[in-house]
């Protein structure tokens, strides 16, 4: 949420450089984006509201300043970015970032919410501070500037910092300071380890730096780097001391990151299901087995994660009980704190997530964590927050998810519930060779004739005002997990509910051609599901059957493999391609649906 992208190097065209990977954070925010750029003793900043999309850097104006790139002035060039995702004030160029001061001496780009701002504002506006936007971020580069007044530029961020209740990464550059200096607590920040001396990259995440370098620092919580052209420092800032930081090679590669020939990284990761779960089961068995005996001798365990990844944790609810017959407690990270009295350290936590930075996952983890809550992760970015706070993690390898809609991310940890199902019954084999064939079949069923199948019953409900999708068991939280992708695509009003619940109130929505998606996987809840479908059928439904078998109620039959306890996984894809194809006919940006963002780094 919100991205963070910065250069500190020999590079004579460092804004172009930002400008670069500012696009390839827009999946974080696209609200609005801005640069900043040291040069000539003076920073410029650019600013623009809306998508970075296909700007081209030759068109950026640092006003009248009237600076030319390229020109070689000092050793190394500094420059600075920001993708926006509003929180604090509306969508206007005032409210992009990055912020300066009035005096234009310090300038700031800053991802997370400053808590009590507004008390440090009324502050610093009895001091004198005129302040130009609506944002949290303009009251931190006042007061840094404030405390600039008695103390060194790294004293007064670190101050600043201590003075902020709250999430944030935040990058700062000064006047009369040839150097960047960042910090973070609770949202991510990394730094990439250029080729050249002393150049480094600073991003929110690492496939903005990934063309340059596969090199990686990781900052964490409570610390703060600064680069200039001695190179590079990291500190603690609760010790106030210096730290060594290692560095790390990470093994994406830039092709995983890109869109290659597909139109939209949301179709290209929907391929890339054909061997992303093939990745996510051939891994380590010994940390599964691990993690499925800690289930087996908690006295309590619950599965945590939001949007997407909640339903993936309340698929979990239902494969436990089902496979493993063993209960576990499935909960969303923004609600975790109201159980608070039931954990101890007999507690498990397994959290779910793709980007790892989920701040409402986080607090989850840090209330667990104070009453002695073993945690596990399940996460698709092995380096990220979540990953090392917790205490055991089992990475799902699916690469690089860009599109803000979650997809070959949620089969694979879908797939990794299942297995973990099945070890916790003694029989991770047999969970093994089930979700092999599941693979398989999913190879064979991602094919172009599939889509354009799909694509005819697009067409046809492309303008309904609402549709409902129906599940029983382990596909009840499909089925909220598909309204889910179908409203953050389409803009469609979309709503899952339980098969059986539609006849104690939300029949009344059906009237002639409602569409509703009727998820009929081969199990025990096969009849009912008939039967449910029926009843809305008989009051005007239109029903597309998502099953194994076309029943005689279906209007429209999109087929999928009979793969028995792994039908979660098979029965969303065809529902991802639909939403993907939904916002496509409706001239929708599949990647960037509007209002959200990818990594929900805010609570
Ligand atoms: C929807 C979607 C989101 C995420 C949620 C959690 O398609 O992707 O609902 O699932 O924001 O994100 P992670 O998995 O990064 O914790």
């Amino acid at each position: 949420m919100c991205g963070i992208f910065a250069y500190h190097g020999p590079k004579k065209n460092a804004p172009e450089m930002v400008i670069e990977g500012l696009k390839r954070l827009e999946y974080r925010g696209y609200d609005s984006w801005g640069v900043a750029y040291k040069k000539g003793g003076e920073i410029h900043v650019h600013k623009e509201v809306g998508k970075i999309g296909d700007f081209d850097s030759k068109n950026l104006n640092f006003g009248s300043s009237n600076i030319s790139l390229g020109e070689v002035e000092d050793q190394y060039e500094i420059s600075m970015g920001h993708s926006r995702w509003a929180t604090h004030g509306k969508v206007t160029e005032e409210n992009a970032h990055p912020h300066f001061t009035e005096d234009k001496n310090i300038v700031i780009v800053h991802n997370g919410i400053f808590a009590n701002y507004l008390e440090v504002k009324k502050e610093l506006e009895a001091k004198g501070s005129k302040f130009e936007s609506d944002t949290d971020t303009e009251v931190i580069a006042h007061l840094i500037n404030d405390y600039c007044k008695k103390h060194s530029f790294e004293e007064a961020v670190d101050k600043t910092c201590k003075r902020i209740e709250g999430r944030y990464a935040i990058l700062v550059m000064k006047k009369d300071r040839s150097c960047i200096i960042a910090a973070r607590k609770g949202s991510p920040l990394i730094i990439g380890v250029g080729k050249e001396e002393n150049e480094f990259f600073i991003a929110s995440d690492i496939p903005a730096f990934l063309p340059y370098t596969n090199q990686v620092n990781y900052l964490d919580d409570n610390q703060l780097v600064q680069i200039d052209k001695t190179g590079i420092k990291f500190f603690d800032m609760e010790t106030n001391k210096e730290i060594e930081k290692r560095t790390i090679e990470i093994d994406w590669t830039i092709e995983e990151a890109e869109k290659g020939d597909f139109a939209h990284f949301m179709i290209k990761e929907i391929t890339e299901q054909k061997s992303t779960l093939t990745r996510a089961i051939n891994q380590d068995t010994n940390i599964i087995e691990e993690v499925a005996e800690a289930i087996k001798n908690a006295e309590n365990t619950y599965f945590v994660g939001c949007g997407t990844a909640g339903k993936v944790g309340m698929v979990g609810e239902y494969l436990f009980a089902n496979i493993a017959k063993k209960h576990v407690n499935f909960c969303f990270g923004s609600e975790f704190s109201n159980y608070k009295h039931f954990l101890n350290d007999k507690t498990l936590m397994v959290c779910i997530s793709q980007s790892g930075e989920t701040a409402d996952t986080l607090e989850a983890i840090e209330i667990a964590k104070e009453r002695g809550v073993t945690i596990v992760a399940i996460v698709n970015v092995e380096t990220s927050t979540m990953a090392r706070i917790s205490d055991m993690v089992i990475p799902i390898k699916a690469g690089p998810e860009k599109a803000v809609a979650s997809t070959k991310a949620t089969t694979s940890q879908l797939a990794i519930l299942t297995l973990l199902a099945y070890a916790c019954d003694g029989g991770i084999n047999k969970g093994k060779q089930l979700l092999i064939n599941t693979a398989a079949q999913i190879n064979d069923m991602l094919n172009p004739r599939y889509e354009e199948y799909i694509l005819k019953i697009a067409e046809k409900i492309m303008h309904v005002e609402s549709m409902y999708i129906i599940g029983r068991g382990s596909n009840y939280p499909i089925a909220l997990e598909a309204a889910i992708k179908l409203q953050e695509l389409s803009y469609i009003h979309a709503e899952g509910f339980a098969g059986g619940e539609l006849k104690h109130g939300p029949l009344a929505l059906i009237s002639e051609g409602t569409p509703v998606i009727s998820l009929v996987p081969n199990d025990e809840n096969t009849k009912e599901m008939i039967s449910n479908t029926i009843e809305i059928k008989s009051r005007g439904g239109y029903i597309i059957g998502i099953s194994p078998e076309n029943h005689e109620v279906f209007d429209y039959w999109i087929s999928v493999p009979d793969t028995h306890e792994s039908s979660p996984i098979v029965n969303i894809i065809p529902i991802q391609i639909l939403a993907y194809q939904l916002a496509v006919l409706r001239k929708n940006d599949p990647d960037k649906p509007r209002n959200l963002a990818k990594s929900v780094t805010v609570k």
